[in-house]
């Protein structure tokens, strides 16, 4: 390897640990404390809005103002959890947060 590509593998590396910690670090650890994984939520979503597009843009507005009547969890989960705070991410980590949160459970492209 030469050392170009180190640099570019090194580079590469840091970036995508960064990515990766504004979901986990803003996602995952909450939802650990509920019944219901982020992964069925992810799957609701995909089934209520279909495409890339349309289910991050429901995401996104969904976290920035989370609210009863257009959330898609069980009523009863909800009232016993209440609604999730309003995020406080800036809008570009926000994003960053949904595009790894899209990667992880997309199922496009995984089937063979
Ligand atoms: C402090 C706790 C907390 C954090 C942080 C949190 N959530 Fe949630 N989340 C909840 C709770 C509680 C619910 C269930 C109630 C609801 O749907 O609002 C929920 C529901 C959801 C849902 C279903 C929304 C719906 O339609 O009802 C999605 C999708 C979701 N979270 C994704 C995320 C993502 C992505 C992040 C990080 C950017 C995140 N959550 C951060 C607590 C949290």
């Amino acid at each position: 390897m030469g050392r170009l590509t180190v640099t570019f593998l090194l580079i590469a590396s840091v970036f995508s640990a960064a990515d990766v910690n504004v979901y986990e670090q803003n996602c995952v650890g909450c939802h650990k404390k509920l019944p219901v994984t982020l992964e069925k939520f992810f799957f609701d979503y995909l089934l209520e809005y279909s495409s890339e597009r349309q289910v991050k843009k429901a995401l996104r507005r969904y976290l920035k103002h989370p609210k009863k009547k257009s959330s898609l969890a069980a009523e009863e989960l909800v009232e016993r959890y209440g609604l999730m705070p309003k995020t406080r991410l800036s809008d570009d980590d926000l994003r960053r947060a949904i595009d790894i949160y899209w990667e992880k459970y997309k199922v496009f492209g995984k089937i063979e």
